[in-house]
């Protein structure tokens, strides 16, 4: 039914400190390490879905800076299409953690050549969008661009998907547009009015978003595992039990492994058993993309009948 992954969002180059503490204002301490990985959560769930072997196309900004040879490079590894992915002048989007041992983490972002995906670009990604085309968004590209894009997928019969993270104020006639919408725990809190706190909870905030929306969601709530309705079902997906090690780039896998297993004609519940699996694995390494699974992997945990 589909037979191609269009995602429209955004590259980070991360930067990531591990330290012993923070240091305090004015001082300047050693950490004790550093490491680079190419991110952001577009790159990230297009990565996760190319790894998984469909085609998978990235459409986004990135600087002409160093950083952004490492993205389309790093990307281009792991079978990500970069056609549609533009350089524009000034940095890459960008981001800076602090890591702590007991698991603490502070990042902050520069939004860079993310900030630079424009309407024009929609424009020229309009021959690729077809019926068979799941296009995937985030709310890390001007929110302008993506309302556009949304209307054009519309009109071009796509199927859509949006991952609402970073949590933002969009106009409640977008997310009806949408086939499918997806969220963490913290973000479905924000879009709906109700903290969400259980799975209780979350099974009873699901279905009244649907509901008012009238487009299938999808609550992800970490290690709890998922809750999804299509407006007639809502069903709990557990997560599957590991030893996890670092949660970076779960949400990103999940959508990733969700876009390959609508692909290969699996229905929505079922593509979410998948896609748990797929952020299981993902939870297990250290790192978003490097971390993320192969197909073989996945299918070492995932015990479906549709493979
Ligand atoms: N500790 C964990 N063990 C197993 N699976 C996990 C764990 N944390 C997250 N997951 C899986 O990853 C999915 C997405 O994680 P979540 O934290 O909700 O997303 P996000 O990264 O967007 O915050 C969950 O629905 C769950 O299936
Ligand atoms: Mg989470």
């Amino acid at each position: 039914m589909y037979d191609k992954v269009v995602v429209i969002g955004s590259l980070n180059y991360d930067v990531c400190l591990k330290l012993e503490r923070l240091p305090e204002e004015g001082e300047t301490n050693f950490a004790d390490s550093v490491e680079y990985c190419s991110g952001g959560k577009g790159a990230n769930q297009a990565v996760q879905a190319a790894k998984l072997g469909v085609p998978v196309y990235m459409a986004g900004c990135i600087g002409e800076d160093a950083s952004g040879d490492f993205l389309k490079k790093t990307v281009e590894g792991y079978g990500v299409r970069t056609e549609y992915l533009k350089r524009v002048p000034g940095n890459s989007g960008m981001s800076v953690a602090q890591s702590l041992y007991d698991g603490g983490i502070r990042a902050s972002v520069v939004r860079g050549a993310n900030d630079c995906v424009s309407r024009a670009d929609i424009d020229e990604l309009a021959k690729m969008i077809t019926p068979e085309t799941i296009v995937v968004f985030q709310l890390e590209i001007p929110i302008d661009t993506i309302l556009y894009a949304i209307d054009l997928c519309r009109e071009k019969g796509a199927f859509i998907i949006l991952n609402g993270a970073p949590a933002a104020a969009l106009p409640e006639e977008t997310l009806k547009k949408l086939d499918l919408f997806i969220v963490n725990e913290v973000e479905a809190s924000f879009y709906g009015d109700v903290q969400i706190d259980s799975v209780d909870t979350a099974k009873a905030e699901i279905r009244k978003m649907v509901q008012r929306l009238g487009t299938d969601c999808i609550f992800t709530l970490g290690k709890a595992g998922s809750v999804v309705c299509d407006g007639t079902e809502t069903e709990m997906i557990p997560s599957k039990k590991v030893q996890a090690v670092e949660s970076t780039g779960a949400g990103d896998s999940f959508i990733g492994g969700l876009c390959y297993a609508l692909i290969r004609g699996m229905d929505l519940f079922e593509a979410c058993r998948f896609a748990t699996c797929c952020s299981a694995k993902t939870v297990c390494k250290t790192g978003g993309q490097p971390a993320m699974p192969t197909l073989e992997e996945v299918l070492e945990i995932y015990e479906g009948e549709n493979t």
